[in-house]
C-alpha cells in the first residue's frame, strides 16, 4: 500500500496565457488531496469500478504510468471539484505520486511530466502550471526562457515552458468560491478561439504576460499594494477574455474595498476568485454575504509526499 498526499494550488497571475507559453506564478495550498493505492482483484476508485466518465484524471494516469495489474484508489479530496484549486492536477499528481511509490521509483520530475500529460489528454489544451504547482509544492514560476532555480523544461506542439521553484514569502490569501464548477477544456478552448481569430485576442494574452512578470518583482520586493494593483488589472484582462462570470464579478467587486487586489484564480466561468488583503475577515464576511464560500489559504504548501 502506498499513499500519497498532493497540494492544491492558486494561480497568483498569469492562467491561460500560460497555455500560450506566457509567464505565470502559482501557489501551493495548504488544502490537499489523499490517493491510497494496493494492489487488488480488479480496478476500483472509492469501491466504485473505474469508469471513463468519472474518474478521467485516474484512468489517463494508469494509462500512461502503470501496467495492467489491477489496484484499489482510495481517494480523499479537501479541495472543492471545479473550483479552481486544482482538485484535477492534484487528483493527477497523487494517483501517479503513489503509482510510482507502488514500483519503487518515484522521481519529482517524472510525475510531473507525466502529470502534464494526463491533463493534456483529458483536457485537450492545457500547460504544465498546475500539474508542476501540486507536484513541487511551494511556488513555481513559468517562464519563456531558463532563469535561476530552473526544475525542468517542457515542450509540447511548437509550446515551451521553463517551470521554475519560486520563493515567495509565505501569505495568506482569501479565496471565494463561487459554488459553480468551472470547465477548464471548454475554457481553454474559448480562449484559443479568441485569439486564433484576432490580433486583439493574442495582444490581450501578451499584456497579461507582461503584468505577470511585473507581479514577480513586486511579490519579490513585498510590495502588496503594487502586486495587488496588477493582479486587478490581470482580472480585467481575463473578463475581456471572457473567463470571468457574473458571480465570480460579484465576489470580486465585493473583497476589493477590502483588498490590495483581486482576481479570478484558474479556468474561471465559475470556480474561485482570490484576494490578496490584510484584512482576511472583512474579505471572508463580504464573500459570504454575496453567496460565496470563502476559505482563508496558506500558500507555501509541501509538495506531493509519500508515506506506506
Ligand atoms: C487552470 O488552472 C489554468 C489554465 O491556465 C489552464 C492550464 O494552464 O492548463 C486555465
Amino acid at each position: 500500500m502506498v499513499t500519497a498526499s498532493a497540494p492544491g494550488k492558486l494561480i497568483l497571475m498569469g492562467e491561460h496565457a500560460v497555455v500560450f507559453g506566457q509567464p505565470a506564478i502559482a501557489l501551493a495550498i495548504d488544502l490537499r488531496l489523499i490517493c491510497t493505492i494496493v494492489p487488488s482483484a480488479s480496478f476500483s476508485v472509492n469501491g466504485e469500478p473505474l469508469s471513463d466518465r468519472q474518474h478521467s484524471y485516474v484512468l489517463a494516469a494508469l494509462r500512461i504510468a502503470w501496467d495492467s495489474s489491477p489496484v484499489s484508489i482510495q481517494i480523499n479530496s479537501g479541495l472543492p471539484s471545479g473550483s479552481g484549486l486544482g482538485s484535477s492536477a492534484a487528483v493527477t499528481v497523487a494517483t501517479l505520486a503513489a503509482l510510482s511509490g507502488l514500483n519503487g521509483d518515484y522521481e519529482e520530475e517524472v510525475v510531473a511530466r507525466n502529470g502534464f500529460e494526463v491533463e493534456s489528454v483529458v483536457q485537450g489544451r492545457a500547460s504544465p502550471i498546475d500539474t508542476s504547482t501540486c507536484t513541487h509544492g511551494r511556488g513555481i514560476l513559468i517562464g519563456n526562457s531558463p532563469g535561476p532555480d530552473l526544475l525542468w523544461h517542457i515542450e509540447k506542439d511548437e509550446r515551451e515552458w521553463y517551470v521554475h521553484n519560486c520563493e515567495v514569502p509565505e501569505m495568506d490569501i482569501v479565496v471565494g468560491y463561487t459554488g459553480i464548477i468551472g470547465r477548464t477544456g471548454p475554457l481553454v478552448a474559448k480562449v484559443k478561439r479568441f485569439a486564433d481569430r484576432s490580433r486583439f485576442g493574442m495582444e490581450i494574452i501578451e499584456e497579461i504576460g507582461q503584468l505577470t512578470t511585473e507581479g514577480l518583482r513586486m511579490l519579490r520586493t513585498g510590495d502588496k499594494v503594487g502586486l495587488g494593483e496588477l493582479m486587478t488589472r490581470n482580472q480585467k484582462l481575463l473578463a475581456i477574455l471572457g473567463v470571468s462570470s457574473p458571480a465570480l464579478n460579484k465576489l470580486i467587486r465585493a473583497s476589493l474595498p477590502h483588498s490590495y487586489g483581486a482576481k479570478l484564480t484558474g479556468a474561471g466561468g465559475g470556480g474561485s476568485m482570490i484576494a490578496l488583503t490584510d484584512r482576511p475577515a472583512d474579505v471572508c464576511e463580504a464573500i459570504r454575504k454575496r453567496g460565496g464560500v470563502p476559505y482563508v489559504v496558506r500558500t507555501g504548501a509541501r509538495g506531493v509526499t509519500l508515506s506506506d
